[in-house]
């Protein structure tokens, strides 16, 4: 087992709360990792710190051995760790297709230069996109909206926009933040079979999640994040056997 990312004794506070308290954890390469935990405990954190949102007040993030600790978002991206959003951001008056499309990314044509010099290349690179957006949106059964603004969506049918438009970068590593959070039962099932795709396809993927028929569907291996840390490791079944998992959930309903 290959070990994708470390992560070492991060830290975050903000202000006086400790949102990662000295949060070890390692993610292994080609699996589906679940984080679970109440409400509150650092899981979106977590994933900020790993995707160079948040700056950590200290530890290290390790990504095939090399630290990206403290890398801006893009830099992170760029090495192949992309992330979705527990809530998706204002989706810009794009249509769906645009969404993908405009998707940052490494555009040959970003730059004037690259647009004067290179243009067959920009071109082959733009029906590339074109071509991979559409295979998505027909893999997510949206490419009946393609023209459909954005902001037309259902809930559900953001989260998975979301999730193609964190599949247009092609990531190596793919973090989820809530996959299934307000979706409805169909669009669930198609968001498990996506995920299991995209493991069977050698993508490592770490899913913050409070949905355990999600977690238990699609999950290698589970760490149990409570006030900061990792609290329990180990298979569904064995985390949600644990009595201080259920502690800890009970505690924060208490
Ligand atoms: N930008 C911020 N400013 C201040 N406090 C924050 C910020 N982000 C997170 N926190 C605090 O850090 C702690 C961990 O928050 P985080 O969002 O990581 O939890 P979570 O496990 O994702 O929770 P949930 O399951 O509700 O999404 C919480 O106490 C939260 O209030
Ligand atoms: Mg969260």
């Amino acid at each position: 087992m290959t070990a994708a990312i470390e992560i070492r004794e991060i830290v975050k506070t903000f202000g006086g709360a400790t949102a990662l308290d000295r949060c070890s954890l390692t993610i292994t390469a080609g699996c589906v990792t679940g984080i679970i935990g109440p409400n509150g405990a650092g899981k979106t954190t977590l994933l900020d710190v790993l995707c160079g949102l948040v700056p950590p007040d200290s530890g290290q993030v390790l990504f095939r051995g090399v630290p990206i600790t403290g890398l801006p978002p893009h830099a992170v991206a760029a090495r192949g760790i992309v992330r979705t959003f527990q809530i998706v951001r204002d989706l810009a008056g794009l249509t769906v297709l645009e969404t993908l499309l405009l998707a940052p990314g490494d555009q040959i044509g970003e730059t004037i230069l690259g647009a004067l010099f290179r243009r067959g290349a920009v071109e082959a690179q733009e029906r590339t996109r074109a071509v991979r957006a559409r295979a998505l949106l027909d893999r997510i059964g949206l490419w009946r909206l393609a023209d459909a603004p954005a902001a037309s969506l259902s809930g559900g049918q953001r989260k998975l926009l979301d999730l193609a438009r964190a599949l247009m970068l092609d990531p190596a590593v793919l973090c989820l933040d809530e996959p299934a959070a307000g979706v409805s039962p169909p669009l669930l099932d198609e968001i498990i079979g996506l995920i299991r795709d995209l493991r069977a396809a050698g993508l490592t993927l770490i899913i913050v999640e409070h949905d355990m028929h999600l977690v238990r569907e699609v999950c290698d291996h589970v760490h149990v994040l409570a006030q900061g840390r990792p609290l329990v490791s180990g298979t569904f079944a064995e985390v949600t056997a644990d009595p201080r998992v259920v502690e800890a959930y009970l505690g924060l309903a208490a």
